[in-house]
């Protein structure tokens, strides 16, 4: 299956994600460490279906949010939760489209997995280039070795605490077939790595990686029920 055809699939399922406690709190967590005011221009490299930019605008009304994507079909999901969502398609492979210090902070999450390690650098250089003096980065990214059922189970803990068994389990039945198909596109996520196409994060590789760039980081953090590593850099 072609790149952007996969994500096309997934995207239909995709926002499930967001009922999922540990991917509520990635987003909360990349949120807080972009350390935003208002009045600045964020990108998001990776975008998807723009669930980091909603999160992002409900708790900074005067932000400006560019969004970024090679699949269409993500941000045609975007626009439908957000009318004034602004995005185009675009592989951030390629030379970004935009003047150096042009943002404030570049967001990107789990984007730099899908592409293969030796372009990673480059990719890196670009979002260094458009961020002013002083911007910040902030990365995450899933690890070697994750487990979706990590995820879920944390996700499960979380609830059975916060609302108890009947609540929990009445979610669980009702979001079963949304969260099997789930489990369906995270198999194929790690089969496609079985055959070299994505290459998840080691410890240290993504502040090695934004260190090399020219940014200056801070320890990485351990995110999405310890499956995912963050990191965040500054210009
Ligand atoms: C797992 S999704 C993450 C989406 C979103 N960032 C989120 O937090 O939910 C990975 C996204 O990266 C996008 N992507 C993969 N390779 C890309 C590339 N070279 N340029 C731009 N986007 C890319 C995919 O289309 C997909 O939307």
């Amino acid at each position: 299956m072609l790149m952007p055809e996969f994500w096309e699939k997934y995207f239909k399922t995709y926002d499930v994600l967001n009922e999922v406690v540990p991917y509520q709190q990635l987003i909360d967590r990349i949120i807080q460490e972009a350390r935003i005011t208002d009045g600045m221009t964020v990108l998001d490299a990776g975008v998807g279906t723009g669930n980091v930019p909603i999160q992002m605008k409900k708790a900074y009304t005067h932000i400006r949010i560019i969004g970024i994507d090679t699949a269409q079909e993500g941000l045609d999901r975007w626009k439908t939760k957000d009318a004034h969502a602004e995005s185009f398609v675009h592989n951030i492979q390629n030379i970004l489209p935009f003047e150096r210090n042009f943002f404030d902070v570049v967001v990107s999450n789990n984007a730099l997995y899908t592409i293969s390690r030796d372009k990673r650098t480059q990719v890196v250089k670009e979002f260094y280039r458009v961020i002013k003096p002083g911007g910040t980065i902030v990365i995450a990214n899933l690890k070697k070795g994750f487990s979706p059922f990590a995820i879920y189970t944390a996700h499960v803990k979380t609830e059975l605490r916060e609302k108890g068994f009947i609540q929990t389990t009445a979610k669980i039945i009702r979001m079963l077939p949304e969260t099997l198909k789930m489990f369906y596109y995270n198999a194929l996520i790690q089969k496609e790595h079985a055959f070299g196409k994505f290459d998840f994060f080691e410890k240290g590789e993504q502040r090695q990686l934004l260190h090399t760039a020219g940014f200056q980081t801070g320890d990485e953090i351990s995110v999405y029920a310890h499956q995912g590593l963050l990191v965040v850099g500054t210009k």
